[in-house]
């Protein structure tokens, strides 16, 4: 850690984070490291004290309390509100609804960030609410509904991780690079349209958010628990949810138990199944072909949404189909499998593998824009354990991809102070992405000749679209 940190900012009034699990955890150093602020008016609060020596050590303030819908308001305003100068809140927590805690800090005047939208407890696990009702595309509305309704204002950043948030930077600097490698002649696009022209210009039918850890225990991995490299309960909630995806312009064909959406933006389609059990067909650079699991993300409907092109009468003329591919650490596949093949049932323990356990491995996690001249171009970060524990503390691969994304999306968020609840995908790529680069790893493009078609019908018939190889027909394990 010789390196000479660069200082992004300073952040005026106390700093709340919201949680304090394996990403806040992580996200703590990058503070310290690129910012100045008053330590004295940093506080964390969560509910379990696993990692309290932590704060301890540094003098940092740490409530032992649970943020509920009952006393949000109550607990959160004297500490955003004390002393001069303005407050940041850095949700990173689970079972708090990332909507209602955001309107609440831009009603007093203080910035917020997290990594997805999060709902109050329960929601996940609601078994009276309708697949439809617990979907990502749901909680994203309302989200920009609260943006409608109250444009502009203190920022607020929705949404701002590796995928949620650093894929979506991915995408623009992918399809930049797809569309130079094209010959296309274009200039870079300064709107939403335009972006989402020149996608169509570049010929992308769509994208994937690609990603395979490869990342290995120690010790391998024991019957009854839960073993991941994030949040378990974060992975299980949003796998058990529907398999949702950006629906593409150019699809031919919708799975049987696919389903549209009656209010909103129109983007996504979600499937009557869980998305952590939905397996599709994608390709990463290292192990290639592979299968990942179509869980929901803000990102499939966010991305699918910005790129899309609509007629005077509000009907898409483009849009990719974008969509998860997430093969996660082996042991995550194994307890997928394991819960799955008991009915559903959660493992009684779990797990979260952290970076003294972690032998080797890479997190190597980009973006897979697809359908142009060149095929399919996969763009992103192949972040390893070892350089990984090299740059900062407290955290494995996958988590440092995570909170040097929220590192990015504060810089931003402080630079730009006033523009109301924003997505990944509205903010400036260039500077975001300038500042996690030194956190990602090798970050690159590879072309592949691979398509959903390849190598299939060898022992037996299968029902493959020919005609438009990237087809979700195609890509969905059926
Ligand atoms: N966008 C991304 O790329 C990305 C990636 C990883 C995680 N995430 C999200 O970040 C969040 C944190 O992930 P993690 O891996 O740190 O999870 P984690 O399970 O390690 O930590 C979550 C923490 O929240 C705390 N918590 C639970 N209820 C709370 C409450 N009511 N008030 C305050 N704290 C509470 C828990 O005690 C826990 O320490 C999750 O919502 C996860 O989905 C996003």
């Amino acid at each position: 850690m010789s390196q000479n940190w660069p200082n992004h900012g300073t952040i005026s009034g106390p700093i709340v984070m919201i949680g304090f699990g394996s990403i806040g955890r992580g996200t703590l150093p990058l503070i310290e490291r690129h910012f100045h602020f008053d330590r004295s008016r940093f506080v964390v609060i969560d509910p379990d004290d696993s990692d309290r020596r932590l704060l301890d050590e540094r003098g940092i303030r740490y409530i032992q309390a649970a943020v509920t819908r009952e006393n949000y308001r109550d607990m959160l305003k004297p500490l955003l509100t004390a002393g001069e100068g303005q407050g940041f809140c850095v949700n990173l927590s689970v079972d708090t609804s990332s909507l209602d805690i955001m309107e609440f800090c831009r009603e007093i005047g203080v910035l917020y960030i997290d990594t997805v939208v999060e709902p109050w407890v329960g929601f996940y696990w609601d078994t009276s609410a309708g697949p439809a009702a617990r979907s990502n595309y749901m909680l994203r509305e309302t989200v920009l509904a609260a943006k409608r309704r109250n444009p502009g204002g203190p920022t607020a950043v929705s949404c701002c991780g590796a995928n949620p948030g650093m894929v979506s930077w991915f995408v623009k600097q992918a399809l930049v690079n797809v569309a130079s490698d094209l010959g296309l002649p274009f200039e870079e696009p300064s709107t939403r349209e335009g972006w989402a022209k020149l996608m169509r210009d570049a010929g992308v039918k769509g994208v994937h958010i690609a990603e395979r850890d490869t990342q290995r225990a120690r010790n391998p991995k024991p019957a009854n628990v839960f073993v991941n490299t994030w949040s378990v309960e974060g992975f299980l909630s949003e796998g058990m949810q529907p398999a949702e995806l950006g629906w593409g312009t150019h699809e031919p064909w919708m799975p049987e138990n696919g389903r549209t959406h009656e209010s909103g933006c129109g983007a996504a389609i979600y499937l009557l199944q869980p998305g952590a059990n939905t397996r599709v067909r994608t390709w990463c650079p290292t192990n290639g072909a592979q299968y990942g699991f179509l869980v929901t993300h803000n990102e499939s409907i966010s991305i699918a949404d910005y790129f899309t092109l609509k007629d005077g009468d509000g009907k898409a003329l483009f849009r990719p189909t974008c969509h998860y591919a997430y093969h996660p650490a082996n042991d995550a596949v194994l307890s997928l499998h394991e819960l799955f093949g008991n009915g559903g049932n959660l493992q009684p323990e779990h797990h979260i593998l952290d970076e003294h356990e972690i032998v080797d491995g890479i997190d190597e996690l980009g973006v897979l824009l697809f359908g142009h001249k060149n095929n399919a171009y996969w763009y992103g970060s192949q972040l390893s354990i070892e350089e990984t524990r090299e740059i900062a503390p407290y955290q494995n691969a996958t988590g440092m991809q995570v909170t040097s994304a929220v590192l990015a999306g504060m810089v931003w968020a402080l630079e730009n102070p006033e523009r109301g609840i924003v997505e990944a995908d509205e903010m400036d790529y260039k500077r975001c992405l300038a500042v996690q680069m030194p956190y990602l790893g090798p970050v690159r493009g590879f072309y592949t000749d691979w398509n959903p078609t390849k190598d299939r019908e060898k022992l037996f018939p299968e029902d493959v679209d020919y005609n438009e190889p990237w087809a979700f027909r195609n890509v969905l394990v059926r």
